[in-house]
C-alpha cells in the first residue's frame, strides 16, 4: 500500500528527466539576444514604410540612359552608409578620400549607438550626418535593424542615391573617390558577372544593369547550425533551409535592392528571433543575403567589394591589421580579387593604423 503523497513524489520525480529532454522544445529559447521592443520596432516600421511608399523606385530604368546619350553627366549618386559603436577612427583617411570630390556624387550617413560615447565631428563630412539611431549589439538582429534603418533613410533623403555602401569604423578605402565612383557606376568591365553589354547601349560603354555587391554563399560550414539556432523548425515554411544563405555583413546594394530589403516583412519575422546559442546566431550575416538570394538573385554579384581576412579567426572575428603591417604591398595585396578588378574597401585595422595609413594615403592608396 503506497500513500498518495508517496505516489505524488514518485511521480514527480520520474517526470524530472523528461521534462529536461522536452524543456528546450516546449520552453521559448533563453534569451541569449536582447529582444526589440514593441516601440522600436513601431517606429522602424513607420521609417520602412515612408521610405518605401515616398522614395522613387529604382535607377536602372531607362531613363539614366536618357541622361548619358543626351550627353549629361548621370549625377547619380553613392550614399555611403557607416555603421559603428565607437568613434569613427578613420574619419581623417576618409575625409581626405572625400576630399576634393564634387558632393553631387554621395551622400554620407551614420548610424552610431546612442548609448556609446560617440564623438560628431563639429566639422568636415561627416558633421550633420548621424542619423536617428538605436542600440546595436553584437551578434543580434539588432545590426539588421541599424542597417535597415541607414538604408530607409538614404533612401528617403535622396533619391540620386544610386548605391549604398555599408561601412564599419574598422573599414579603409582601397582607392580613391573617383576609382569607386567609376567603378560602381560607369566601368563596364569592373564586375566580371555584368559584363554583358546591350548592344543598342554598348557605344555608350556603360553597364546594363547595375547589380549589388553582396556575398552569397549556400556552402559553408556551420551553416546547418546557425539555421537552426532559434530551434530546428523555427525557420519554417518562410526559410527552408536550401534557401538559407550566408554572407559578409558589409555590401553595397543598388537602389532597387535596398527598396526590398527595407520593405521586407515576412524573412524579419524570422530573423528577429532570439537565439539558443549566442555563438551560432550572427542575424546579420544571414538576413541580407538570404533575402536578396530570394527575392533578386539575377540583381546580385554574389561578392563584395570589401575585402576581409577570415583566416586564423576567432570568435567570430576576422583577422585584424596592427601598424607594423601597414605597408604599399598590403594594399596592393588586398585589392586583389578574383571576381572584380578591384576591392574597393577592407577591414579590420586597429584604430592605431591610422598614421601609417595618412602616411602612404596619397601615394598609395589615392593614387589610381
Ligand atoms: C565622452 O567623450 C568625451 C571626449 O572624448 C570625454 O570628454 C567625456 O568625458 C566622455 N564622457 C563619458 C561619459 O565617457
Ligand atoms: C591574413 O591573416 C593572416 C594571419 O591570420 C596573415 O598571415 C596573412 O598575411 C593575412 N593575409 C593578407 C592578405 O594580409
Ligand atoms: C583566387 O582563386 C584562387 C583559386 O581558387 C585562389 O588560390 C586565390 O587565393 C584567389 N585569389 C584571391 C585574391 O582571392
Amino acid at each position: 500500500m503506497f500513500s498518495t503523497p508517496f505516489v505524488l513524489f514518485f511521480s514527480l520525480l520520474l517526470s524530472l528527466p523528461i521534462l529536461f529532454f522536452l524543456a528546450p522544445r516546449i520552453l521559448p529559447p533563453r534569451q541569449s539576444s536582447i529582444p526589440i521592443s514593441i516601440n522600436d520596432e513601431l517606429d522602424d516600421l513607420s521609417l520602412f514604410n515612408r521610405a518605401a511608399t515616398q522614395s522613387y523606385s529604382n535607377p536602372n530604368n531607362p531613363s539614366i540612359f536618357a541622361h548619358l546619350s543626351s550627353g549629361k553627366h548621370p549625377k547619380l549618386k553613392i550614399a555611403f552608409l557607416f555603421l559603428t559603436n565607437s568613434d569613427l577612427h578613420f574619419a581623417p583617411l576618409w575625409e581626405q578620400f572625400f576630399h576634393g570630390s564634387p558632393t553631387n556624387l554621395y551622400n554620407i550617413y551614420v548610424h552610431a549607438d546612442p548609448k556609446e560615447n560617440v564623438t560628431r565631428p563639429t566639422s568636415g563630412v561627416f558633421k550633420g550626418r548621424f542619423i536617428a539611431a538605436k542600440r546595436t549589439y553584437r551578434a543580434s538582429p539588432t545590426l539588421i535593424s541599424a542597417t535597415r534603418r541607414l538604408l530607409a533613410t538614404a533612401l528617403l533623403s535622396d533619391p540620386a542615391n544610386a548605391f549604398f555602401a555599408l561601412i564599419s569604423q574598422h573599414c579603409i578605402p582601397l582607392h580613391s573617390f573617383v576609382y569607386v565612383y567609376k567603378s560602381l557606376l560607369v566601368s563596364p568591365t569592373f564586375d566580371s558577372t555584368s559584363t554583358e553589354l546591350d548592344p543598342d547601349l554598348a557605344h555608350l560603354g556603360v553597364r546594363v544593369r547595375y547589380k549589388s555587391f553582396i556575398e552569397i554563399l549556400s556552402n559553408a560550414p556551420r551553416l546547418w547550425k546557425r539555421y537552426k539556432a532559434r530551434g530546428q523548425f523555427a525557420m519554417m515554411p518562410e526559410v527552408p533551409l536550401e534557401q538559407f544563405r550566408v554572407g559578409s555583413q558589409f555590401f553595397t546594394l543598388t537602389r532597387r535592392d535596398a527598396l526590398l530589403v527595407i520593405k521586407d516583412r515576412t524573412l524579419w519575422r524570422k530573423f528577429k528571433l532570439p537565439c539558443y546559442r549566442e555563438d551560432e546566431c550572427y542575424p546579420e550575416e544571414h538576413y541580407f543575403p538570404t533575402l536578396l538570394s530570394m527575392v533578386d538573385p539575377a540583381g546580385c554579384t554574389k561578392y563584395t567589394l570589401t575585402q576581409v581576412n577570415w583566416t586564423g579567426t576567432h570568435n567570430g572575428h576576422p583577422y585584424t591589421y596592427h601598424p607594423p603591417e601597414v605597408s604599399p604591398e598590403l594594399i596592393y595585396r588586398l585589392r586583389q580579387s578574383n571576381y572584380s578588378e578591384s576591392y574597393l574597401f577592407a577591414r579590420k585595422f586597429s584604430p592605431d593604423c591610422l598614421r601609417p595609413l595618412k602616411q602612404i594615403a596619397d601615394s598609395v592608396i589615392f593614387r589610381d
